[in-house]
């Protein structure tokens, strides 16, 4: 589904974004921007911004943003090509019949394909179950007190103990062997065809679009694995899908509910939680973090209360919150999961638990405290200093406080004393480095988030020098012969950075034309329509900016000098960047 880039530019260049927007939302101008109210979030005073120089919108309440093809997209729910082709309409120009190319044609039709053949194979095993070889399963499922409507509406079945039927029954419908391998659905070897689920009873995993794309097959006994997946297939990326966002994400809730499995979301459903969604047998992971994004602005994890649901829930609250979420926590004590304590308690105990769930710092700071033996002074001592330590990491004063006053509530911690360690403590750290950690526990995790600060800080510079760039044109000329596409070493910035970089040579750069290359992928459109919006509240005018812009363009700079060493293959490259690095230190540039 390719259209022509000139096709594609045309449209957005006929469709003027004030003019477009307008006919969905009230906007007032406001200095050279429009503002109005936001239609992605619910807003009471405007933050929704839209551009006519950029021919962009975006929102400072919500982070959304784009061009006018997008928000087309996103406010109409369409598919990039309907977009296309309603502002086509709306400007009056026809589109030209769809270009294909031969590979991208074939790429369309196995999917396509694949997705048939996971439709039938979802429909047969719902047709097995209610069969009398299927009889094991339905009565498994019924007895862990699922009704006949949740069974249908999760489309529950049955892999029964033929081992090749599901093979002769896609065989029979006309699929050859080389497709059906790619389900993951069947194997093929020189004897014949092989189910892959056996004995178990199915549960169809869907994409948000309601497309079955793989699925999950519990034994129904003790037997292993306990669930058996399908493999990661062109359709079945585990990281990137859900169990139960196809019908969370209609959910009237604000929040999402996350949990471990299958079962948690199916009883959860049942009894009314139709917002509860599980990354099903792998961790969470940032692209699960993005998806959600797109639904909600708040989630509570319902993971189960052993060991292993807590560690999960530690590793998923940073990427959450990384990903622009608030997070709280869910006590399912005495029980082990949601499913477990839906049964014994029930929706409206399940409803209450939701009212009472932590904020994920105290959570992290409840299981900090599990560590330490606290009727022991130095463990104790050290509980606190490494509470205080956490503390910091909230920038704002206010936050910060805020944070004190609950932890030391909770924790019994006098509010001064414990105010006072986080003070002394933070003059303690120089600016902008952290000291050496004391040899403790978590000291490797550590290291870790400290590596993964500094790839966010090598990122971060790149966006910031991306942005200054666009937003003041005049420092291309300034930077010549020190910045250049290639410093953006980030994979994306540097697509976009080479983009910006040429359209200014040939005379304006125009954001919303660069968008249009990244529209395909949604999380790289997300993050490059943040990227021309990330604007610069004040110009280059004091000196603090100018300051911060060299150091800009210095870090940037250095990281890049830093990969070339590090992937350098002989030494006079290698000389060659030593001299740069050395030019780096005293490098200046004049920006008056
Ligand atoms: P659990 O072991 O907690 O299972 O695994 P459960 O959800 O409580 O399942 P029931 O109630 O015993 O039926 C949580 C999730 O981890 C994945 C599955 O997605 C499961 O729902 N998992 C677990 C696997 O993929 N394979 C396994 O062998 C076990
Ligand atoms: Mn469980």
């Amino acid at each position: 589904m390719r259209y022509p880039e000139e096709v594609i530019e045309e449209v957005r260049m006929r469709s003027d974004i004030v003019d477009v927007i307008s006919g969905y939302v009230k906007l007032q101008k406001k200095g050279s921007n429009y503002f109005g109210l936001c239609p992605f979030h619910n807003e009471k005073s405007p933050s929704f911004s839209v551009s006519p120089g950029k021919q962009m919108y975006y929102c400072f309440g919500c982070g959304a943003g784009g061009n006018a093809i997008t928000f087309v997209m996103e406010y109409e729910n369409y598919t990039f090509t309907e977009a296309l082709k309603y502002l086509a309409d709306r400007a009056g120009i026809t589109l030209p019949e769809q270009e294909y190319s031969k590979e991208a044609r074939a790429r369309e039709e196995q999917k396509k394909t694949l997705l048939a053949i996971n439709k039938l194979a979802a429909n047969y095993f719902y047709y097995q179950l209610k069969q009398p070889q299927g009889r094991a399963g339905y009565e498994y499922l019924r007895n862990r007190q699922l009704s006949d409507d949740t069974i249908r509406h999760f489309g529950l079945g049955f892999a029964n103990k033929v081992s090749d039927d599901l093979y002769r029954y896609l065989k029979s419908k006309g699929y050859e062997d080389s497709i059906l391998k790619e389900t993951g659905l069947v194997t093929v070897e020189e004897r014949g065809g092989r189910d892959k689920f056996w004995n178990r009873v199915m549960f169809p995993i869907m994409d948000v679009n309601n497309r079955v794309i793989g699925f999950g097959g519990r034994v129904m006994g003790d037997g292993t694995p306990k669930y058996l997946n399908s493999p990661e297939t062109r359709l079945f990326d585990k990281s990137r899908n859900l169990f139960g966002l196809n019908y969370a994400r209609t959910s009237r809730e604000k929040y999402i509910l996350i949990c471990e499995g299958y079962m948690d979301v199916i009883s959860m459903h049942q009894a009314g939680f139709t917002n509860a969604v599980a990354s099903l047998g792998t961790a969470f992971t940032s692209q699960h973090g993005v998806l959600l994004k797109r639904y909600t602005d708040q989630v509570l994890l319902t993971y189960d209360s052993d060991e292993a649901g807590v560690k999960a829930a530690l590793r998923a609250i940073p990427i959450l919150k990384e990903a622009g979420m608030s997070v709280k926590v869910l006590d399912m004590k005495p029980y082990k999961d949601p499913d477990e304590f839906m049964k014994q308690l029930g929706p409206e105990a399940f409803r209450e638990r939701i009212a009472q769930a932590k904020n994920s710092f105290l959570f992290e700071i409840q299981v900090l405290r599990s560590q330490y033996a606290m009727d022991d002074p130095e463990q104790k001592t050290r509980f606190y200093q490494e509470t205080a330590r956490r503390l910091l990491d909230f920038p704002e004063a206010l936050e910060r406080d805020n944070y004190i006053q609950a932890v030391s509530r909770e924790h019994g911690i006098p509010y001064e004393d414990l105010r006072r360690l986080v003070n002394q403590l933070g003059s303690r750290l120089a600016p902008g480095s952290r000291p050496a950690q004391p040899a403790a526990k978590g000291e490797g995790e550590r290291r870790i988030g400290e590596r993964k600060d500094k790839e966010e800080g090598t990122r971060q510079s790149q966006r910031l020098l991306l942005t200054w760039l666009i937003e003041n044109p005049g420092l291309f000329q300034k930077t010549e012969g020190i910045i250049s596409a290639d410093d953006f070493i980030e994979p994306l910035y540097h697509r976009v950075a080479e983009m910006v970089f040429e359209s200014h040579s040939k005379g304006k750069v125009n954001p919303a034309a660069i968008l249009n290359h990244f529209i395909n992928d949604e999380e790289e459109y997300r993050e490059v329509a943040m990227l021309f919006h990330a604007s610069l509240k004040e110009s280059l005018s004091n000196e603090e900016q100018k300051k911060a812009f060299l150091e800009t363009v210095v870090k940037v700079k250095k990281n890049r000098l830093d990969r070339d060493s590090r992937q350098a293959r002989d030494i006079g490259e290698l000389q060659r960047i030593i001299k740069e690095q050395a030019a780096l230190r005293s490098l200046n540039i004049s920006l008056d």
